[in-house]
C-alpha cells in the first residue's frame, strides 16, 4: 500500500496537485449532501486532517457517509486544490475501502467532551483537536529540547532508572524489588540483602547525580528521560511518572546555569511557534485565551531574578491572604510561588539563594553561611517549572552536609571522590518536561500532558 501522510501532502500540496492519492485515516465526522458526501478525515500527522469529497456514483456511497466517527479507511483519490474553499485542498475520492466501522459505542462523538471524560478514554483521546495539539507540541518540545542542547556543544547521556543512589534525600521513592510484600511468608525473611539487587533500590526521581559524573568529563551534558516520585500530592501539576531534562555543565556557575535556561525555555518556544502554528491557534482559542500573546511575551523579554530573602519580603506583604504564612526559612508554596509570578512579576522569574535547610544536601553553600546557590523558575499560571543549582564541588564542605542531612557517606563514595579526582565549579537543573508543555499548551492538568498519567490510585494501563 502506497499510502501518503497527509502531513506530506501538507506540506508538497503542489507536488500532489492534481494527482492520484492513497491516503488513510480515522473518521472524524461525516455530511450526505445527497448527491456528494463528505468524511473528515486524519491519519494522525496533521492537526487539520483533510476533507474527502464522495460522488454517490460510488459503489459504497450510501455505507461511507453512515460511518461513525472513529472508523477506519484507506481512499484513493485525486488531490484538488480548492483555495476558494475554507479548507485549501481535498481528495476527490475513487475508491473508498472500509478497513473497520465503529457502532455507537464509540466514546469519542464530535459534541466538545470534558477533560475529564476523556482521561477515562485515554487510550482514544489523541483523536480529538486538543489532544493531537497537546501530543503534537509535546513532540515538537522533545525535538527542540535535543536541537538546543545539541547546537550548544552539550552530550546528550542516559542517566539509569533503576538507581540505588536517593539524591534528593528522603523525597519519596518507588522501591524496585523481586520481594512478594504480598505473601506474609516472604516478608517474615525479606530483607535487602536477599532481594534481587542485594540492597535498597528505587526507580530513579532524578538522573542528576550520574550526570554530574558525566559533566566532570564530557563537560556539557544532559539527559531526557522519565523519572519516579511516589509524593503522595494529588494536585494538577503533580505526576507520579513525569519526564525531565537535566543539564550538567562543568567549568559553570548559578549565573551562568540561568542563561542557559532562559535560552532553553525560549529556544523551544519559538520552536513551537515555527513548527506548531495550527496548534497554538487552536489552543488559543479553546484552552487559555490570549496564549499566543503570553508566549510572544516570554520570548521577547528578559525573565525576572530575585533572591528567596527579597521574595519572602515581598511576600510578607500579602501575609493575610495567603493560608500558609510566609516568614524567612519556610519552604515556598504554590500559592506563594503563584503570587510572585502572576501578581508581583507577572512573567517568569527566577528565585535564588535558598535556606540551606530546605533544599537538597548537593548544592553549594553560599558564604553566608545561610543560603545555598539554588534557584527555581517559576511560571505564570503553573509554579515551579525548574529546579537547579551550582553544585558544592568543594570535598569536605559536602562531606559536612551529608553528615548534617543524616546521609551515610558510603552511599555517596564515589559522588564524594568525584570532588577528589578533577573536582570543578559545575552546576545543573531539570526542567520537569510534563510542566514545560502545560506552560506552552494553556492545558491546566498534567493529567492531561501525558499520554498515560500515572498518579496516586491511578495507573489505567
Ligand atoms: O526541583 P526538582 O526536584 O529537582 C531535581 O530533581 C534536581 N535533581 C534537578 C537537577 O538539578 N538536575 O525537580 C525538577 C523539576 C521541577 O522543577 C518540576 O518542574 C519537575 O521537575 N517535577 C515534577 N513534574 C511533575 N510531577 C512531579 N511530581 C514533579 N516533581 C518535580
Ligand atoms: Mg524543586
Amino acid at each position: 500500500m502506497n499510502k501518503i501522510d497527509l502531513v506530506t501532502i501538507q506540506n508538497k500540496t503542489e507536488e500532489y496537485k492534481d494527482k492520484e492519492v492513497v491516503i488513510g485515516g480515522w473518521v472524524r465526522s461525516t455530511r450526505d449532501n445527497k448527491s456528494f458526501g463528505f468524511v473528515d478525515l486524519n491519519d494522525g500527522t496533521t492537526f487539520k486532517g483533510i476533507q474527502v469529497v464522495i460522488n454517490n456514483t460510488l459503489d459504497n456511497f450510501a455505507q461511507v457517509v453512515k460511518l461513525n466517527a472513529g472508523s477506519s479507511l484507506i481512499v484513493e483519490g485525486k488531490l484538488v486544490l480548492t483555495p476558494e474553499n475554507k479548507q485549501p485542498y481535498e481528495v476527490i475520492a475513487s475508491k473508498i475501502e472500509i478497513c473497520s466501522a465503529t457502532d455507537e459505542t464509540y466514546p469519542i462523538q464530535k459534541k466538545r467532551h470534558t477533560v475529564e471524560f476523556l482521561r477515562e478514554n485515554a487510550y482514544l483521546r489523541g483523536r480529538t483537536n486538543l489532544f493531537n495539539a497537546v501530543f503534537r507540541v509535546r513532540n515538537a518540545c522533545a525535538f527542540a529540547i535535543h536541537s538546543f542542547f545539541q547546537g550548544e556543544n552539550f552530550m546528550y547521556v542516559n542517566t539509569p532508572i533503576i538507581t540505588s543512589a536517593d539524591c534528593e534525600g528522603g523525597s519519596d521513592v518507588f522501591r524496585v524489588t523481586t520481594h512478594n510484600f504480598y505473601d506474609k511468608k516472604v516478608m517474615e525473611t525479606a530483607t535487602p540483602e536477599n532481594d534481587f539487587f542485594g540492597k535498597n533500590v528505587f526507580l530513579s526521581p532524578t538522573g542528576q547525580l550520574e550526570a554530574e559524573a558525566f559533566a566532570l568529563t564530557f563537560s556539557k551534558v544532559y539527559t531526557f528521560g522519565p523519572t519516579f516520585r511516589s509524593e503522595n500530592s494529588n494536585t494538577a501539576r503533580h505526576a507520579s511518572e513525569f519526564w525531565m531534562i537535566e543539564p550538567e555543565m562543568a567549568f559553570c556557575d548559578l549565573k551562568g546555569d540561568m542563561v542557559i535556561m532562559e535560552k532553553m525555555i525560549k529556544y523551544i518556544i519559538n520552536y513551537v511557534f515555527d513548527h506548531c502554528p495550527q496548534e497554538l491557534e487552536f489552543l488559543d482559542q479553546f484552552v487559555e485565551k490570549g496564549l499566543i500573546e503570553k508566549l510572544k511575551n516570554v520570548v521577547s523579554n528578559d525573565f525576572a531574578h530575585c533572591t528567596y530573602t527579597e521574595a519572602i519580603e515581598q511576600l510578607k506583604k500579602n501575609n493575610d491572604n495567603f493560608e500558609f504564612k510566609v516568614e524567612w526559612g519556610i519552604d515556598l508554596q504554590s500559592e506563594h510561588e503563584r503570587y510572585l509570578c502572576e501578581t508581583i512579576y507577572k512573567k517568569p522569574v527566577f528565585v535564588t539563594d535558598y535556606p540551606v535547610d530546605i533544599k537538597a544536601f548537593y548544592m553549594r553553600m553560599n558564604d553566608d553561611g545561610k543560603t545555598v546557590a539554588a534557584c527555581d523558575l517559576l511560571a505564570p499560571g503553573i509554579g515551579e517549572i525548574i529546579g537547579g543549582s551550582q553544585r558544592e564541588e568543594r570535598y569536605d564542605v559536602l562531606l559536612e552536609k551529608i553528615h548534617k542531612f543524616n546521609l551515610k557517606p558510603e552511599d555517596y563514595s564515589w559522588y564524594l571522590d568525584l570532588r577528589k579526582y578533577g573536582s570543578v565549579v559545575h552546576s545543573g537543573f531539570g526542567l520537569g518536561f510534563d510542566r514545560i508543555l502545560m506552560y506552552i499548551t494553556g492545558i491546566s492538568n498534567i493529567r492531561d500532558a501525558q499520554f498515560c498519567p500515572r498518579t496516586p490510585k491511578n495507573c489505567i494501563f
